[in-house]
This record gives C-alpha cells, structure tokens and sequence, in this order.
C-alpha cells in the first residue's frame, strides 16, 4: 500500500494498530475501523450481536466512544427471515453501545456475510494505541481465551452451540468497560484480540512499542472445554496460520502443556481488550474492571526489556 501521511492522522496503518485515528480539532479525534465476517455461530441473532460487539471493539481498544455504525451485509436474497435477525441482533448491541445505527450497504451473495463500519471520537491527547506499552507494564486481558478452537469443535460437531453458551456469552459482550476504565484509570496501551490470536496481537503490541513481553501461560484465563478440545487436535487452520506466521519471534517454554501453547496461538472472535499499564495502577485497574461486570480479567505477563517484538511464554 502506499504510504498516506497528514500531521492529522494520529495513527495509521503503520502500526498494526485496531482503527484508523484522526485530528479533527484539538479536542476531538475521528476513529474509524470497519470488520465483517462469516457465521461464526448458527443462531442468526447471536451471529448479529458477536459481529458487531467484534466491530465496535476496534474503538473501544482505541480509548474511543463508538457514536455512528453503518451495517455492511452479503446475504443471499431467499434468507431475509436470518438477515432479520442478523441485523436486529447488531442493533441491538449499537443500542447497548449508545451509538447510532444510520444506514449501510448491501450486496447478494451466496456466503452470507455481516458486521459493521464504525465511527467513534476520542480526544487526540487521550488516544490509547498499541505502541506506547514501556517497560515494566504489567499486562491485562479482559476476556477468556478460545472462541475459535469451541466454534472449530461445533462445526465438526463435537459440541453444540448450547455447550459453548460462555463463549459466547463472551463473544457478543462489548469491550465498553474495559475502554472506560482504562481511560478513568490511564493505561500505556491497548489493542483488542482478535483472528491473530493473543500471541499475534500481543506481538504487534510489542513490535509497535519496540518491547519484549513475558507471558505467564498459566495465568491465561481459559473459556470451559477449551483445553480438552485442544488436547483432541480439534484446532482451526488459522491458529496454525497464526503459529508460523509469528516464527521465532515467539518462544514457548518446554514447560507449557501442547494443549495450552495452541490456545495462545488460537484466533478470536470479538476477544478482549490487551492492556498495558502501570505496575501501580494495575491492581486498580482490575478492581474496576470487576466491580464493572468484567469477571475474567486477569494479569497474563508483563513488558520487559529485550529485543523489539519478541514474546517468551513462561509456564
Ligand atoms: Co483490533
Ligand atoms: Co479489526
């Protein structure tokens, strides 16, 4: 791609980072981002929720506030029963984010597709990127790992989509509080977890920030069945994508469980937020989180000094 440059893009796609950022005055910056993608569940309205809460999760891991949606659908024309449902669901969560659903585009086709382009506003001084994190954060997740390792497992039928009603209790939640607390609270950086998987956004934290990050597999938190489904190779093609993708920039400790090293490998849908903050913030920052609905989060590793996008998982 070309390379576009204004002293009022704050943040482009250089690095890696969730959404597109620009100045519009000195109190006021424009973020953009759009995502959308296949079913990742059968149930039309579920499907609706997770794409957009996926969606809106690109200006939340910007410290923004979501204000306009427009729905980007592909849908084939005798299933307009679903794409009800489907887009009822999105508004449903574009409600639950107080932004304002105004429109969107449509095309048929046969792979039905959906999710959201999403408009939001942060102030420019207050923008939370990935490449800020410094040595000594500590590193805080706010959702459980393993939404496509559970949604691989349905699809081969090994479960069904009641068996992982926490993934996606966890999939169609919104990223709000965390992006609220975290602004409250003030954090180095952010980015949400997404298809790279933890190992792959967490590299593009640590490339973008010119750090190392020390993961502490063991404190992971995990969704139910994950690690058995794991343990039964039940494992998406993309997490293997993801794994060669990151090469020896990634180092796993003999010590971690086969099982649990592929999870952190595993691309997630509509994941959480990946916070790097202050060691003496942290437990603040936790405590919010929970007292806000945010049950799972947890302390996964910290920023350490070492070469420029490098990660070692530690038991
Ligand atoms: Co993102
Ligand atoms: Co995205």
């Amino acid at each position: 791609m070309p390379d576009f440059r204004d002293e009022r893009l704050l943040i482009g796609s250089d690095t890696m980072d969730d959404a597109g950022v620009y100045k519009l005055t000195e109190e006021i910056a424009l973020i953009q981002t759009l995502d959308f993608f296949t079913p990742i569940v059968d149930d039309p309205h579920l499907f609706g929720q997770i794409a957009a809460a996926n969606a809106l999760s690109d200006v939340y891991a910007m410290g923004g506030v979501p204000i306009i949606a427009l729905n980007i659908v592909c849908f084939p024309s005798e299933d307009i029963d679903r794409l009800t449902e489907v887009l009822l669901g999105g508004a449903q969560k574009v409600k639950e984010a107080d932004a304002l659903l105004v429109g969107g585009h449509s095309v048929e086709d046969t792979e039905p597709k959906y999710g959201l382009s999403v408009t939001g506003t942060v102030h420019p001084l207050k923008v939370v990127s990935n490449a800020l994190a410094k040595v000594g954060d500590v590193l805080v997740l706010t959702k459980p790992l393993g939404t496509g390792i559970l949604t691989t497992a349905v699809k081969g039928r090994i479960l069904t989509e009641a068996d992982i009603g926490a993934a996606i209790t966890s999939m169609a939640a919104l990223n709000r509080a965390g992006a609220e607390e975290m602004q409250r609270v003030g954090v180095s950086a952010a980015t949400d977890i997404t298809g790279f998987g933890f190992l792959g956004h967490a590299r593009e934290m640590a490339q973008a920030s010119g750090v190392a990050l020390e993961i502490q597999a063991s404190s992971l938190p995990l969704l139910p069945l994950v690690l058995d489904m794991a343990e039964m190779g039940l494992l998406p093609g993309g997490l293997h994508a993801n794994r060669s993708h990151l090469g020896k920039s990634v180092q796993v400790d003999g010590e971690v469980p086969t099982a649990l090293a592929d999870v952190l490998f595993d691309p997630q849908t509509s994941g959480g937020l990946l916070m790097a903050v202050d060691a003496d913030k942290a437990s603040l920052l936790m405590e919010n989180l929970k007292g806000r609905g945010v049950l799972e989060v947890s302390i996964v590793g910290r920023v350490v000094q070492g070469v420029a996008g490098t990660i070692s998982v530690k038991m």
